[in-house]
């Protein structure tokens, strides 16, 4: 019998079944549909994206389910199951950024978005349910905005979110970039988070069984096939439950750093340094040369070396050497926690923990300052592993962690 706490993806049925059922009970007629958008787990790649870099995050099987049905009088009306504060309604004429808080910021944004790109998009009751980790750093609000997003295309016939395949292929990829682009402007602008679009691609444009390679700097994705159980692999992912939030000063820090360093050396994004023939050797000897860009120097070179690890990462699955981005999912880590600094307590015990277990490697995932790990475990040491990490968590008085096993999952539709 094991003490940890596991958080299991709900099955497709089921969770649509429960979002309707909170649609009816509410608002007292069937929705038009349910449509729904997985979180994600970002494999290598972290702080990359908003320096025109490379990730290459998986779509979880945790999904955030919308019922949503039209209306015609421009009235958002909305319930959450994970939210105890009841129907919200907010008119979409009053819905400009800054005047709506909250969760409802999400879906009032990527409807607000829409609009502001020229789409024809009214109002709309929606009830939503979801079993992705809220504040896990799985990408809770990229799973919501991307879930109304695929709703309000397909109600309001914008042709731009396509289908999605028997073998959970997205038949549309191009019209799934444009919508990412505006879900994160509902992000930036209505919800006043300064994220990138690593989480909204992963959700729109992940493909079933395969990582998502994404170039941040022209938005092209390449899809990585990534089937660890065909190696005796699994990933196991550590929910530290030490809550992070984006909105809080020091996400947007980090990227104002690497714009600043990016400005200094005179480069349109830090993709140029990491890209550069000679290295960035002459960067960071460039940035040091005053005392205050030594700071900026360790931001820039966990930038560079985390968008080569992320190379060298796909030429391991590639080559089918899976077992060989263990060591990278360790140098990634130790470069967040040292030189980006954006590791935390929990974090680093987490890590420390499952190594210390069994794991081959194991790195932070996401934004940092809380949320998750992953680690790389064989698959009969799944078990193991996870109750090495919550002993740790114990012995150090730390809350104790949820675990989940993630396997590459079908994008929203
Ligand atoms: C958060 C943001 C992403 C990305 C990651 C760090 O998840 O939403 O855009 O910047 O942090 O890689």
């Amino acid at each position: 019998m094991t003490s940890a706490t596991w958080t299991h993806a709900w099955d497709r049925a089921d969770g649509e079944r429960r979002a309707r059922d909170l649609f009816t009970g509410t608002f007292g007629a069937a929705p038009d549909g349910v449509w729904s958008a997985p979180g994600r787990v970002n494999l290598i790649g972290e702080h990359t994206d908003y320096n025109d870099g490379l990730a290459l995050p998986i779509a979880l099987p945790h999904r955030t389910y919308a019922a949503v049905a039209r209306r015609t009088d421009g009235l958002v009306r909305l319930v959450s199951a994970q939210e105890p504060s009841g129907v919200r309604e907010v008119p979409l004429a009053e819905a400009v950024p800054g005047a709506v808080r909250g969760w409802a910021a999400y879906v009032v944004g990527v409807a607000w978005a829409l609009r502001a790109a020229g789409h024809d998009v009214g109002g709309f009751d929606v009830a939503i349910d979801s079993c992705v980790p809220f504040g896990a750093g799985l990408s809770s609000s990229a799973a919501l905005e991307a879930s109304v997003a695929v709703a309000l295309d397909a109600l309001h016939g914008l042709g731009l979110a396509g289908g999605v395949d028997d073998a959970g292929a997205a038949t549309d990829d191009a019209g799934r970039g444009v919508l990412a682009t505006l879900c994160v402007r509902a992000e930036n602008e209505m919800a006043g988070a300064p994220t990138g679009g690593m989480d909204q691609a992963a959700s729109l444009r992940a493909r079933a069984g395969n990582a998502l390679l994404l170039d941040c700097r022209d938005g092209s994705v390449r899809h990585v096939p990534f089937d660890l159980a065909a190696h005796g692999l699994a990933l196991l992912v550590v929910d530290t439950r030490a809550e992070h939030s984006h909105v809080d000063g020091e996400y947007a820090q980090r990227r104002a750093a690497c714009e600043a360093a990016a400005r200094r050396l005179g480069v349109a994004s830090l993709r140029e340094v990491a890209d550069d023939a000679r290295g960035d050797g002459w960067a960071l000897e460039a940035l040091t040369a005053d005392e205050d860009g030594v700071l900026l120097a360790r931001r820039v070179r966990h930038v560079t070396s985390e968008i080569g690890r992320v190379t060298a990462f796909v030429e391991a699955l590639d080559a089918g050497d899976v077992r060989a981005v263990a060591p990278l999912m360790d140098a990634s880590h130790a470069s967040l926690r040292d030189d980006y600094e954006v590791s935390c307590d929990e974090l680093d015990v987490a890590v420390d923990a499952a190594r210390a277990a069994g794991a081959l490697g194991a790195r932070m995932t996401g934004g940092g300052f809380g949320g998750s790990a992953i680690a790389l475990v064989g698959v009969d040491e799944v078990e193991a592993v996870a109750e090495g990490v919550a002993r740790a968590f114990a012995a150090r008085g730390l809350r104790s962690p949820a675990f989940a096993v993630a396997v590459a999952g079908p994008p929203a539709g």
